[in-house]
């Protein structure tokens, strides 16, 4: 990770000038510093006007809004404009525009028409970013490089014929000669055997289901096609620029197709986009996990949210408003995991086009309004925070995840539809959070040994590596646990054999013969009491003991929960999907088998999260309740500068952050 922007927590969001009469700008930038604002990301939607005919650059408004966001003293991370091509180039170049798998094509009016394969696009492009950079590197305002945006958040997957091309390319990198891929793609099966590379497709709509490996290889090549323009980007900008490079993930957002673990060696720190599905009621608890998964792709270091909001969005079916109090707890949240900078979308709420009912840190009502002022305390908060930075956020439980898993466990053909990747790693996350324990969400490739507890949510397809360096864990003292339908396959979507959960079968030290997938609300009872949902299987003990078997469904007396002793350690496998309260027993018998502590014991719904540096400590603690809460803490709350020695109490709705004394 690099170190980007001064000294303390950066503040901001994106800034568009462009969709404002330019007397708007001095009051913007008043108000930004009156709101503490000092760094934006400023250009990300300007390819149009920077370049409104092909080859003629117009950088005249750009050289003001960035010496003006200079003279007020506030920073930028400045886009390549990348993010969406000018009208122009699809008049001049129709064969840019993506096509959906039926062939229709995605005509520009929206935003990101373009098909990441096209070397139209990555040439004008790269034009841009080398117009762009050459003319600001060295501008004082400048702080970081903001690649594109959102890479491949309408346009991941481009089934046209020059993507088509590019995937036969792709696929003789991968498996260098025709024989190799029809066996990994099992192509003996329903006469799909290719004889020539110019026969292979992307999967586009077929006749019956598309062979499962075909598409999960498009699924690996649409992520590595993304990242290639990152690559190109980056690989123009380092010519040209010293400051850090980023470009803004969406991690924890249901984003299913982009890699991001491949590409995060592809950045300069890791940046993420964070919108709380209004739809949840505890959707506090699903930002908690986007961060945690943040953190886990940027390695543990500290990382930027680059795009959160305000108050509403507009893109979901009912935006519901952020109630007061709840913007500082939301952003709060993401710096208790890891976040060195709290940035939104947008500066000033639009007037005109798609997000004119977003919300913004200005509001179409102006400064005057519950947001302005709550972006103004977040701003002081934040500044209260500066020795925070840097520090880094302490967890003894690891959850595991991986983008290929998921590609693979929701592909068709499966013995239940009601199995999907992110079920359990939200329902072990969610009861880990009740429990007050902080996890890293990382790769099954990454290092375990700082853990003491991992949790294997539905890793459907693992690779033999990190089903070793899984063993070597449990072995060594470390508790573990596996939810079902894990182990399944190889990286190829190939079955593997003698029983399931395959890969696993050794560690969890069962073997079982065949799945017994649940009708639709179907439920099942075990004989410790929980109920159960959606998946049981015909599991037989292969050195692990019981802890529970069904007492009805399909299988009466068959185990659905074990564990194994494995070396110093132990590996639990969970063959059924247990309703939530049976998982929050679950993993608090794991986290004490396991000797894993909360941060800090402290009532339900109340967040508590530590971030480390050397010997200095923080305690960030978020009342989500509606009562007061009060809990041991000995330190100095940054925020109200109090000093609390014994009990921490905290109104309902409230945040502290605390710099522990050192015992
Ligand atoms: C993000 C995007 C922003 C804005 C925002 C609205 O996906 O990067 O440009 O559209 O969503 O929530
Ligand atoms: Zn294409």
């Amino acid at each position: 990770m690099r170190q980007w922007h001064g000294n303390g927590i950066s503040f901001g969001g994106d800034y568009n000038p462009e969709q404002w009469p330019e007397q708007t700008w001095s009051e913007d930038v008043e108000l930004m510093r009156r709101a503490g604002v000092n760094l934006v990301s400023v250009g990300i939607f300007s390819w149009a006007l920077l370049e409104p005919t092909p080859g003629r650059y117009e950088f005249g408004w750009l050289d003001r809004v960035l010496d003006l966001l200079h003279s007020g003293g506030i920073q930028v991370d400045l886009a390549t404009a990348t993010a969406s091509p000018p009208p122009w180039l699809a008049r001049a170049h129709p064969e840019t525009l993506p096509r959906r798998d039926d062939g229709t094509i995605l005509w520009p009016g929206g935003r990101q028409a373009y098909c990441p394969s096209s070397p139209i696009f990555r040439e004008r492009s790269l034009e841009l970013v080398r117009a762009v950079a050459g003319r600001y590197a060295e501008h004082p305002a400048v702080v970081m490089w903001h690649v594109s945006n959102e890479l491949g958040c309408h346009n991941a997957n481009c089934y046209c014929d020059v993507s088509a091309e590019a995937f036969r390319g792709w696929l003789r990198e991968r498996y260098g000669d025709l024989a190799q891929l029809n066996d990994a793609w099992g192509t003996a099966f329903w006469s799909q055997r290719y004889g020539d590379w110019a026969e292979i497709n992307p999967p586009r709509t077929v006749t019956a289901f598309a062979n499962p490996t075909q598409q999960l290889d498009f699924l690996r090549f649409s992520s590595d096609e993304l990242r290639a323009q990152l690559r190109a980007e980056r690989e123009v900008l380092k010519t040209l620029v010293r400051q850090p490079i980023t470009t803004n993930f969406m991690i924890g957002m249901g984003v299913k197709h982009m890699d991001y673990q491949s590409w995060a060696d592809d950045v300069d720190l890791v940046s993420n986009d964070h919108y709380l599905t209004a739809a949840d009621p505890q959707a506090h608890l699903g930002l908690s996990l986007a961060a945690d998964h943040a953190r886990g792709v940027a390695g543990g270091d500290p990382w930027l949210l680059m795009e959160h909001s305000t108050s509403a969005v507009q893109w979901q079916p009912r935006n519901v408003a952020k109630l007061p109090g709840q913007l500082r707890r939301n952003s709060l949240a993401h710096v208790a995991r890891g976040a060195d900078g709290v940035l939104f979308f947008q500066w000033r709420a639009s007037r005109v086009g798609a997000e004119k009912f977003h919300s913004a840190l200005v509001p179409h009502a102006g400064p005057d309004t519950k947001v302005f002022r709550e972006v103004c305390q977040l701003g002081a908060d934040l500044k209260a925070l500066a020795e925070v930075r840097g520090s880094r956020v302490d967890a003894d439980v690891a959850i595991l995840f991986d983008w290929e898993a998921w590609w693979g466990v929701e592909l068709d053909s499966h013995p239940s539809a009601d199995v999907t990747y992110d079920d359990r790693l939200n329902a072990l996350y969610r009861a880990l959070w009740r429990a007050g324990v902080t996890a890293d969400i990382i790769h099954p490739s990454a290092d375990l040994s700082g853990y003491r507890l991992v949790l294997v949510p539905t890793l459907y397809l693992v690779r033999d590596a990190d089903v070793a360096a899984l063993h070597r864990f449990v072995e060594g003292g470390g508790t573990a646990a596996v939810t079902y339908f894990s182990g399944i396959v190889d990286e190829n979507d190939h079955i593997r054999l003698g029983g399931y959960p395959g890969a696993f079968r050794e560690l969890l030290g069962v073997r079982t013969e065949e799945f017994f997938p649940l009708r639709e609300s179907e439920q099942v009872r075990l004989d410790d009491g929980s109920t159960a949902d959606v998946w049981t299987e015909w599991l037989h003990p292969d050195g692990a003991e019981v802890l529970a078997s069904y007492t009805d469904g399909p299988l009466p007396g068959v185990p659905a929960l074990t564990r194994h002793r494995v070396g110093d350690g132990a590996a639990w496998y969970v063959g059924t999907r247990l309703d939530d309260a049976a998982t929050d027993r679950l993993v608090a018998r794991l986290v004490d088998e396991a000797g894993v502590r909360p941060a800090a014991p402290a009532p339900p719904g109340v967040e508590v999260v530590r971030r480390r540096d050397g010997e200095r400590t923080w305690l960030f603690v978020l009342n989500h309740t509606e009562a007061e809460a009060r809990l041991p803490v000995r330190g100095t709350d940054l925020l109200t500068g109090e000093r609390c020695s014994g009990e921490l109490t905290l109104p309902a709705g409230a945040v502290a952050v605390v710099r522990e004394d050192r015992t």
